[in-house]
């Protein structure tokens, strides 16, 4: 399929200052777009001036939330050359999540060729100063207009792209983080390892009761007996128990990070004691009360390495080894930045290149 591409006669003023960038707040001056019908397959891929969308107020999407989404990212480097992280990987993703929300398959290569191109119209937005990067957001959304529950015949697949800086607005400062011991966000059979837009909304109302306490997140805990660790909002969990790397197994019930995927491969090649299992809260809570918990981290595209310096359970709060950034928290972002930003070697073939910036 041919994309192609109408420039907008009216770029945006760029923020100027990239230090305050944030996360998600601002958008580029253009997005790729294409549509679905139902025997006919992807129409009209095409790179456009950003835009508003016209949905009927029936469409599908507004009331039974048939959506995927994606986040990657594309950086630069110091010789000016633009790459993008893993971008085969979220394609994939996007794919498994399209598969259990009954939603239609868009081909790997042509979309990490759609993201390449789109960025590469886009090369000016892409940020400098260590930390910043430009994240893109592809998205589908069902596009019916009728208000029956079933599969849609129509879809809309879009990137936005967003120049972004960290991820909270601490930076990569330890943050606070709460176990959720109320609300749940995935159950068995569910949809928890899809990147699907119901997950975050039922999460919403635990976040928001976890940041009127202060915490930054909630760490969700299994939907069937609350008793085993499972994520947090944006990202996968990891923690040092002794000399054990511990995070929870790809049951179904999380997202399948790719930065999990990426520290896990990194941990495993320095001989780091990997284990994907379940871990009970309390195994969790003891180990931090008796100084066992060494360290614990989130995994995130949006989030990259974050330190987690505070936890806490049924209003009991801990603190993480000595509550500050571990050390191997910080090797791993610098190690993952490294290879992401060019300053170390990419050996496992995870930088797909765009252009020469
Ligand atoms: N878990 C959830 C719920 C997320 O939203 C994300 C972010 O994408 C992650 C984990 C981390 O996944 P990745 O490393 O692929 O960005
Ligand atoms: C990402 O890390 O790309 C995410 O999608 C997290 C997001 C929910 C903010």
């Amino acid at each position: 399929m041919e994309i192609s591409v109408r420039l907008t006669e009216t770029p945006k003023r760029k923020p100027a200052d990239e230090s305050t960038l944030g996360f998600g707040k601002h958008f580029t001056d253009h997005m790729f777009i294409m549509e679905y019908e139902s025997g006919k397959g992807w129409l009209n891929p095409r790179i456009e001036p950003y835009h508003r969308l016209a949905l009927d107020p029936a469409s599908s999407v507004l009331h039974y939330a048939q959506e995927i989404f994606e986040g990657l990212k594309a950086y630069r480097r110091q010789d000016e050359s633009i790459v993008m992280f893993r971008p085969q990987d979220n394609c994939k993703r996007l794919n498994a999540s399209a598969e259990r929300m009954c939603m239609p398959q868009v081909d790997v290569e042509f979309n990490v060729e759609a993201m390449r191109r789109l960025v590469e119209i886009e090369k000016d937005w892409v940020p400098r100063l260590d930390g910043t990067s430009l994240y893109l957001r592809p998205t589908m959304i069902a596009n019916d207009e009728a208000l029956g529950v079933h599969a849609a015949s129509n879809y809309i697949y879009y990137i936005i792209c967003s120049p972004s800086g960290a991820y909270y607005p601490t930076g990569l400062a330890p943050i606070k983080i709460k176990v959720e011991d109320r609300y749940v966000r995935a159950v068995r059979g569910g949809t928890g390892f899809a990147k699907t837009g119901g997950n975050y909304a039922s999460s919403i109302r635990a976040g928001a009761d976890a940041s009127a306490e202060g915490f930054a997140q909630v760490l969700w805990l299994d939907g069937q007996e609350m008793k085993y660790v499972q994520e947090v909002g944006a990202m996968n969990m990891m923690f040092l128990l002794d000399d054990a790397l511990v995070t929870a197994p790809l049951d179904g019930s999380i997202l399948p990070g790719i930065t999990r995927d990426s520290i896990l491969t990194l941990a495993r090649e320095e001989g780091l004691d990997v284990q994907e299992r379940r871990l009970a809260v309390d195994e969790l809570m003891e180990a931090a009360a008796n100084g066992r918990l060494k360290e614990a981290f989130g995994t995130g595209t949006a989030a990259v390495v974050s330190p987690v310096g505070q936890l806490s359970y049924r209003g009991e709060m801990l603190t993480v080894g000595d509550g500050g950034i571990g050390a191997l928290t910080q090797r791993f972002y610098d190690e993952l930045t490294g290879i992401q930003r060019g300053r170390l070697p990419d050996a496992h073939g995870w930088i797909t290149p765009v252009c020469r910036g």
